[in-house]
């Protein structure tokens, strides 16, 4: 009568086995945890599509206009020390409109836009004022949410933000 020992040690083909099913699954979650990785929301802050820190509130005065080209925006103090976030594409066919100051306008080199300081259309093809950006004033600093395109037919004074 035979009798089968279940303690033997393991033989060479279980052992080789065991360790190319573990290799296997060192590879599936290291192909699983870099999948998670990926699948991660990009975090954008302080460039376009995301939340640009732009400065401290008083570093801008009244009637001044503030290039971000990182963030792709304009910001707009009013004179009456409101502010504005205002996105630098066009709203004719989306080329960058360049601030010009001796002018106090927007202009859009491509077909001849121009928007007042503001932003709302001084002059066509442009159908509608630029495109704005929420602004928030935190802590004494202006903070612009590039994720999140507001668009407009024109200026109101309530699409300022105040510190
Ligand atoms: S794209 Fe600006 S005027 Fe046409």
């Amino acid at each position: 009568m035979s009798q089968q020992n279940n303690t033997l040690p393991m033989n060479r083909r279980d052992f080789l086995k065991m360790g190319a099913t573990a290799l296997s699954l060192l590879a599936a979650l290291e192909v699983g945890g870099a999948s998670l990785m990926f699948m991660q929301p990009r975090r954008l802050d302080g460039v376009f599509g995301g939340v640009v820190t732009a400065g401290p509130a008083d570093s801008f005065p009244p009637g001044s206009v503030t290039h971000f080209p990182d963030g792709r925006f304009y910001l707009i103090r009013a004179a009456d020390g409101g502010f504005l976030a205002v996105y630098q594409r066009c709203t004719h066919l989306g080329c960058t409109v360049n601030w010009e100051a001796d002018q106090n306008r927007f202009f859009c080199p491509c077909h001849a836009s121009a928007f007042d300081m503001l932003g709302s259309v001084a002059n066509p093809p442009a159908p509608r004022a630029l495109d704005l950006f929420p602004v928030s004033i935190t802590d004494g600093s202006v903070v612009v949410n590039t994720a999140d395109i507001q668009t407009r037919d024109e200026f109101t004074p309530a699409q300022l933000a105040y510190a």
